[in-house]
């Protein structure tokens, strides 16, 4: 039997998401306010319409300021800015669908576990379970100072990670299912016993409490993540239901898909294909390709170079503007997000990339393979993806919104159906069971 996609939309709580300078595309959000819910209750019903597994938000903590020290490029040209607080839509948008997911991308640098879990528990609550949690501790330096900390190294941030889970763990497990009894003629609501207190003193946390919340309906919600580095990856297949991760060619695919479902099974354990692999990808449809590509180059004349710059500046952790932008991206050592940063150094089959070209490259799409054609045309190389490249399904990054998630739903979707590569219903209504299941 052949594999069915998964699909996801990508997005960001604020005026752009991830392609710069979206936000000036003629057909962006016309009519529809992105602070507003009547916007993300719009663009949740589409995916549902479309039978996607869940609307995926990204996050950051604070405006990159990587570039020349300063955030001025990041603010001048809306890169990731300003952005809202992802979890506060949650709501919006499950309560507007039934089987929509959302996936919330929360940061543990700042915050406790014995809070991350009490909100995301709730979330999972009001959602009916279809909750998914984007484990990340931030990486950029702009994040740091606005908490006014200091900025730890990659190793050490993993080191408190897998710590964090380990709590959250026992917070989630913490209850017995028939710990409430809610007898009305006792008095008594939940038998003590059952809701065992949490004691945990470790490394870098300590905490002595019972989980503030009952369980949810999915006890947990699907944990998300997006590390790409090899303590990435070993994270990713220890904790991970799902994994989202760029890669520009179907060879850095097939190496990826190989490389963590040996770490899956072999490293942790855990039975092949439970890491649901989810990869980046770009697409612009029409019925013809020469629309097709009328469209992609309109997309690409908003992208402003300076606030591509800075972007990459914030994504990697170096200062571009002091590079000359002849220099090649292959000579380069990043201490950013690793796993994006490869999604360059190989956009043209591993050829030298100028940081120039690199800059375009990356402020389309961040770094995701572009298909751009025909419905047809897609659906050929999302199937090339899942079959050659190992993909469980895909993130779509967004051009243009709502536009570019109800063209997909309308030309690309009925194209996967015809081909029976894409489900005509729901499996379930958890977030979990629809990715689990096709
Ligand atoms: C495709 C992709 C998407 C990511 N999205 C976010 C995000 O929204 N917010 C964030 O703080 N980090 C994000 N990250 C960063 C990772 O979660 C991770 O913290 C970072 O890559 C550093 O870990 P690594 O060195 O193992 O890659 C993303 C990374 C990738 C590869």
């Amino acid at each position: 039997m052949a594999k069915k996609a998964h699909l996801l939309g990508f997005i960001q709580h604020g005026v752009n998401s991830h392609a710069t300078g979206m936000w000036r595309h003629p057909k962006d959000k016309v009519g529809w306010n992105y602070a507003r819910p009547e916007y993300w209750q719009h663009m949740a019903r589409t995916m549902e319409r479309g039978l996607f597994d869940a609307m995926f938000i990204a996050d950051e903590l604070a405006p990159y300021n990587t570039h020349a020290n300063s955030s001025d490029p990041i603010v001048k040209y809306a890169v990731q800015f300003p952005t809202h607080e992802p979890s506060t839509i949650a709501p919006i948008i499950t309560s507007a669908t039934t089987h929509l997911g959302v996936g919330v991308t929360l940061s543990t640098a700042f915050e406790h576990p014995y809070s991350m879990c009490r909100r995301l528990s709730s979330l999972d609550h009001l959602s009916n379970g279809r909750i998914a949690w984007n484990i990340v501790s931030s990486y950029s330096k702009s994040e740091w100072e606005a908490y006014g900390a200091e900025m730890t190294d990659r190793g050490h941030r993993y080191e408190r990670l897998d710590e964090y889970m380990e709590l959250c763990y026992k917070l989630w497990n913490s209850w017995e299912l028939d710990a409430i009894i809610a007898d009305k003629e006792s008095g008594v609501y939940a038998d003590p016993s059952k809701v065992h207190e949490v004691v945990h003193e470790g490394t870098f946390f300590r905490s002595r409490g019972r989980h503030f919340v009952a369980p949810s309906p999915q006890g947990q919600p699907v944990l998300w993540q997006a590390g790409s580095s090899d303590r990435g990856r070993d994270f990713a297949a220890k904790h991970a239901e799902a994994i989202f991760a760029v890669l520009p060619t179907v060879a850095r695919m097939r190496q990826y898909s190989d490389d963590l479902n040996t770490r899956v099974s072999e490293r942790f354990n855990r039975p092949h294909g439970s890491v649901r692999l989810i990869y980046g990808v770009q697409t612009v449809v029409a019925e013809t390709r020469e629309e097709a590509q009328a469209k992609y180059e309109r997309i690409l004349a908003c992208i402003p170079p300076e606030g591509a710059l800075a972007w990459m500046s914030g994504h990697f952790g170096l200062d571009f503007s002091t590079f000359d932008l002849d220099d090649l991206i292959q000579d380069i050592e990043v201490p950013g997000i690793q796993g994006l940063f490869e999604s360059i150094l190989y956009a043209r089959d591993g050829a030298p990339v100028t940081i120039r070209d690199a800059a375009i490259i990356y402020a389309q799409g961040m770094g995701m393979p572009v298909l751009v054609g025909t419905p047809a045309d897609i659906a050929d190389r999302l199937e090339e993806f899942m079959d050659d490249g190992g993909a469980d399904g895909f993130m779509l990054i967004a051009t243009y919104t709502p536009g570019c998630f109800e063209e997909f739903v309308d030309l690309v979707v009925p194209e996967l159906q015809r081909r029976g590569r894409y489900r005509t219903e729901y499996p379930g209504t958890m977030l979990r069971e629809n990715l689990l299941n096709d």
